[in-house]
C-alpha cells in the first residue's frame, strides 16, 4: 500500500518530536501519543478550547447525566463516614476535564452534606484550560468549610490521602505503546519523523524486553500496553492510606480485547466522528484506548491495593442509589419534556456506556466502609 499523504505538522510539534525520535527517525508510539495529546502548548489537551461537550470533540459518562455525580457523591459520602475518626476527608479527583463530575459531586455533597467531618475536593488537571475552568465551576457550588475545593499538580504534592482518589476516563487517554505480530515475532509500532510529515513505522522490539506479550497471537495481532496508566495505579497506591480509589472506565480484560479487537483498540476522534487514520493532524486530534483491566488490576495488586470491586459501571450506580435518584429527579421535575430528557439520559448512561467498569480499590490494610 502506498504511504498515506499526510499534511505537514506544525514545526513546534515536529521538532518536539524529533527530539524523542531515535537516530533512525523512529519514535515510539507512546512518546508520539504523549506529545500528540500533552505537548505545552501544541498537544490536544494544551489547547485552550476544551475538547469535551456538544462543541467539542467527544462526551464522557460525566457529561450525560447529573445523577452519574450524585450517585458516586453517595459512595463517597459513606467512604467518608468510615474514616478514622476525626479525619477530614479529602476526595482527589485525577484528570477532572472540564469539571462536569467534580461540580456534581461537590454540589451534592454541599446540599446533603451527610457526613460531620469536612470534605475538600481536589483536582488534578494536567491540562491549565480545563483545570481552570474546572475550578471556576467547583468553587461556585462549594460550600466552605464544610465542602472546599483546591487543586494540586499531582497527587504527590498532597501527602498522604484520606478518602478517596476517583478518575473517570483517565486511563483510556494514557500513551500506549504498540506492537504487531509480524512474520512470528513482535514488532514496535511508532512513527518516522525524517520527513515534513508523519508516517507510520515499525521496528524489531528493542532492549529491555517487553514482558507478557502472548506467544501464541496471531500474525497481524496488535497488542496495546500503557505503562503511564499503570503507573498512575502506583502513584494512587503510593498516597492513599484510607478509604478507595474509584476508577471508572471502558476496558476489558486482556483476552477479551485480544479476542474482541485483534487489530488494537486504538480510536481517533474529531468533531465527534471516528477518524481512519490515527496520525492525522495531531494535536487536533483525540487519541485513546479501551483500557486493558488486566494489565491496571494486577498493577493495583503489586502496589498493594486490595480489590473490592470490578464490575460494570451501570451495577455500581445500581449500588449506590441510581434508580433512587432517578425517581427523585424525575419526581421533582416540573414537566413532561423535562421527564423525558432525565430518563433518555439514565437509559444512555447505562446502555451506552456498557463497556464501562468500576474498578473500586482500597489500601490493603484499610476498613470497610458500610454500603450506600
Ligand atoms: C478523557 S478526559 C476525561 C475528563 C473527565 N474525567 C471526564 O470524564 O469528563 C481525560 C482528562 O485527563 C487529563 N489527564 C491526562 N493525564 C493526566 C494526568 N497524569 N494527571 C492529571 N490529568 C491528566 C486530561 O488532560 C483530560 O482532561
Amino acid at each position: 500500500m502506498p504511504p498515506r499523504s499526510r499534511p505537514e505538522l506544525p514545526p513546534g510539534l515536529l521538532e518536539r518530536l524529533r527530539r524523542a525520535a531515535d537516530p533512525s527517525g523512529f519514535v515510539r508510539f507512546d512518546r508520539f501519543m504523549e506529545l500528540a495529546l500533552y505537548a505545552p502548548g501544541l498537544g490536544y489537551y494544551a489547547r485552550e478550547r476544551s475538547p469535551l461537550g456538544p462543541a467539542g470533540d467527544f462526551y464522557t459518562a460525566s457529561h450525560v447525566t447529573p445523577l452519574f455525580a450524585r450517585a458516586i457523591a453517595r459512595h463517597l459520602t459513606a467512604i467518608g463516614r468510615a474514616l478514622p475518626d476525626g479525619a477530614a476527608a479529602s476526595f482527589v479527583e485525577l484528570g477532572a476535564g472540564d469539571g462536569a463530575l467534580g461540580e456534581g459531586v461537590v454540589r451534592s455533597l454541599a446540599e446533603r452534606p451527610g457526613t460531620d467531618r469536612r470534605a475538600t475536593y481536589v483536582i488534578v488537571e494536567r491540562s491549565g484550560a480545563l483545570r481552570q475552568r474546572a475550578l471556576q465551576r467547583l468553587r461556585a457550588v462549594a460550600r466552605p468549610p464544610q465542602v472546599s475545593v483546591e487543586d494540586a499538580g499531582s497527587l504527590a504534592e498532597l501527602g498522604p490521602v484520606e478518602g478517596a482518589v476517583i478518575a473517570s476516563e483517565l486511563l483510556d487517554a494514557q500513551p500506549v505503546r504498540r506492537f504487531r505480530r509480524t512474520e512470528g515475532a513482535w514488532v514496535e509500532l511508532g512513527v518516522w519523523v525524517g520527513g515534513p510529515t508523519l508516517v507510520a513505522a515499525e521496528r524489531p522490539l528493542g532492549r529491555p524486553a517487553v514482558e507478557g506479550l502472548p506467544a501464541d497471537a496471531a500474525e497481524g495481532t496488535v497488542v496495546e500496553r500503557s505503562p503511564a496508566a499503570e503507573s498512575i495505579v502506583r502513584e494512587i497506591a503510593d498516597h492513599l492510606v484510607e478509604g478507595r480509589a474509584l476508577l471508572f472506565d471502558y476496558g476489558a480484560e486482556e483476552a477479551e480485547l485480544l479476542a474482541a479487537h485483534p487489530r488494537g483498540t486504538l480510536a481517533a476522534v474529531r468533531g465527534h466522528r471516528a477518524i481512519d487514520d490515527p496520525l492525522d493532524l495531531p494535536g487536533s486530534t483525540d487519541l485513546s484506548v479501551f483500557v486493558n483491566f488486566t494489565r491496571i488490576r494486577a498493577a493495583a495488586r503489586g502496589a498493594g491495593l486490595a480489590e473490592v470491586a470490578f464490575e460494570r459501571q451501570a451495577e455500581a450506580l445500581g449500588r449506590w442509589g441510581f434508580p433512587e435518584l432517578l425517581d427523585a429527579a424525575l419526581a421533582a421535575a416540573s414537566s413532561e419534556e423535562e421527564r423525558v430528557r432525565l430518563r433518555l439520559a439514565a437509559k444512555n448512561l447505562v446502555f451506552g456506556f456498557e463497556r464501562f467498569r468500576l474498578l473500586e480499590l482500597s489500601p490493603a490494610r484499610a476498613g470497610s466502609p458500610s454500603a450506600s
